[in-house]
């Protein structure tokens, strides 16, 4: 990486992130731009905007090229109320007020009937495009895992062969004193484990 790009990478990291998040090596600012809200603007994602943002989804890598997600979208009133019915309460507390809510699901098989392994992993790579889709258009998201999936299932009539992931809230980025309390102070973009912890060089 030349030294100019360095900087540009550098000169677009936004003022909260780079007071809590420091990359070891020169990345892309959008890898440490994105971070997940809890808080959202009360304002309404357009058609357009979604669709960009699952479009994005749709171009993710998957094993044999099976595409085994679906998104199912919360975005009326009442689709939003089936999804309270299943998020914990401590998630609630935020999730009520997000303007659009999705459930990540995929199917565990192949076409053959087979076990496709891969499922879950092609997923989280279709949850990642989403995150910074939305993050490119100037929205926020999080993933919710604190929810019930068996009601899920049920209120949703998912079938047997879909295994549920993350419920993802979606929305414009909202100021951090109209949640909760509890939940102000952990309003800030987080950190991460040093790089060396994560890499096995070699075998394990
Ligand atoms: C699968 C999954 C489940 C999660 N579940 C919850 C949750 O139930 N409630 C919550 O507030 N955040 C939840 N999160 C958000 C994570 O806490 C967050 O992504 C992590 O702390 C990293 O922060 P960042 O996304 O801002 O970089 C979840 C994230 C993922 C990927």
């Amino acid at each position: 990486m030349t030294t100019t790009t360095q900087a540009v990478y550098q000169a677009s990291i936004s003022p909260e992130v780079e007071a809590n998040r420091k990359a070891e090596h020169p990345v892309h600012a959008l890898f440490l731009n994105r971070w997940s809200s809890r808080a959202f603007e009360p304002k309404a994602v357009a058609e357009e905007t979604l669709a960009t943002i699952l479009e994005a989804a749709r171009w993710a890598p998957s094993a044999s090229n099976l595409q085994p997600w679906k998104f199912i979208v919360a975005k009326t009133e009442a689709q939003k109320l089936k999804f309270q019915d299943f998020i914990k309460p401590n998630n609630r507390l935020w999730t009520d007020h997000a303007p659009v809510l999705f459930l990540l699901i995929s199917n565990k098989h192949r076409p053959d009937g087979e076990l496709n392994g891969a499922h879950a992993f092609d997923t989280g790579a279709a949850w990642a495009s989403i995150a910074f889709q939305a993050h490119l258009l100037g929205l926020a998201t999080r993933a919710v895992g604190g929810y019930d999936k068996d009601k899920a299932r049920e209120v949703l009539q998912i079938p047997a062969e879909y295994e549920l992931h993350a419920v993802i809230a979606l929305g414009y980025r909202g100021a951090g004193e109209t949640l909760p309390e509890e939940l102000q102070q952990r309003e800030i973009p987080n950190g991460r484990r040093v790089l060396n912890e994560s890499i096995i060089e070699g075998s394990f």
